[in-house]
């Protein structure tokens, strides 16, 4: 089966193709030198550049598929969570291709894609499996016991880990998007530098919260600023990612121990980061589990992940119908 999958959720627009489970190609528009001079997504301008990039996207996936829109048996756009402006555009985009073909459409949250991202690689994971997900937009831990049920074990109660990333690098003057440029700056610095909080809430508790932990390194950047003294930028990176990584990890193994889970994988784009998966790969083999993180080009946003979920989503519960909507907040739980 021939699956277009269209991605538009948040500031990337992506199309892919697949055969079955086989990626035949992956195709994005990065927004990222749009919103650069903002420090942040701007939502109005991230629709407007979706609509000048689907269609040239889509026409390039389907090329370099070597395949023609009349092969395509089966259409998965994201339907949510995002940006409601950017969803709109790529599903709206997706159900006329759908109709005007008559072929099937199926919408995919975007969480499942990521959730699924690690099986776009060579290794692929035993279900059930402990789900971290983390990205600008969230910071969830899933458990996944099929290609399509997934249960919400915990989630942030504030900021999203990629968001704190994108806030500490817009306080101290970095490129965005921050995760990138602080990741970069971090793998010379000093991770004990400074002790920033790390927020582990109730006991148990599977939720995150960022925000403390950013107002922490804003207040010591005031500090030393009131002091003149000189910004340790390596250091005060290294510092607050060790802080990020650190929780992220120790809760997902708890998610792991807590459900009886051997399996854990990790998705969204602050899963691209080097000490998160060295972490994460240290603490799995010390406690016995088997960790599995996508290739990086499957970490951020891309539509190979959503035609794959939504294949899964569409052998198991068929198409839906065309009347359907996009929704800005995950119905995964
Ligand atoms: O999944 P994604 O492409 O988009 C959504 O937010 O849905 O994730 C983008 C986020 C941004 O916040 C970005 O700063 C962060 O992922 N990010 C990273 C790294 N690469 C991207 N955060 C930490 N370290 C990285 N290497």
């Amino acid at each position: 089966m021939l699956v277009l999958g269209i991605e538009s959720s948040c500031d990337d627009t992506a199309a892919a193709v697949l055969n079955n489970n086989q990626i035949l190609s992956n195709v994005l528009n990065c927004q990222d030198s749009v919103h650069a001079e903002f420090g942040g997504i701007v939502p109005e301008l991230a629709s407007r550049k979706h609509l000048q990039a689907i269609n040239p996207v889509v026409e390039k996936a389907l090329a370099r598929a070597d395949v023609q829109l009349s092969d395509i048996d089966l259409i998965a756009a994201t339907q949510g969570p995002g940006l409601i402006g950017s969803l709109l555009v790529g599903f709206s985009y997706a159900k006329a291709l759908a109709h005007v073909r008559a072929i099937p459409i199926t919408g995919v949250d975007h969480m499942a894609g990521h959730i699924l991202s690690v099986f776009l690689g060579e290794e692929k994971p035993a279900f059930p499996y402990i789900a971290l997900i983390v990205s600008g937009g969230t910071s969830s831990l899933f458990l996944a016991e099929e290609f399509h049920q997934f249960r919400l074990l915990g989630r942030t109660r504030d900021d999203a880990a990629g968001e704190a990333f994108d806030k500490v690098a817009k306080m101290l003057g970095l490129a965005y998007p921050g995760g990138p440029s602080v990741s970069a700056m971090a793998a010379t610095g000093n991770p004990c530098h400074v002790r920033f909080p790390r927020a582990w809430l109730e006991e148990k508790s599977l939720d995150f919260s960022f925000s403390g932990l950013k107002t922490a390194v804003l207040s010591y950047v005031n500090q030393q600023k009131m002091k003149n003294a000189t910004l340790q930028l390596h250091d005060i990176c290294a510092s607050f990612q060790e802080a990020v990584v650190e929780v992220l990890v120790e809760k997902s193994i708890l998610a792991a121990h807590t459900h009886h889970i051997s399996t854990l994988v990790i998705g969204g784009g602050v899963s691209a980061n080097t000490r998160l998966r060295e972490v994460f790969a240290r603490r799995c083999q010390e406690d016995g589990i088997t960790f599995h993180a996508p290739e990086p080009q499957y970490c951020t946003d891309n539509a190979a992940m959503i035609a794959f979920a939504g294949y899964h989503k569409f052998c198991k519960f068929g198409a839906h119908g065309r009347d359907e909507d996009v929704y800005s907040r995950s119905q995964l739980g």
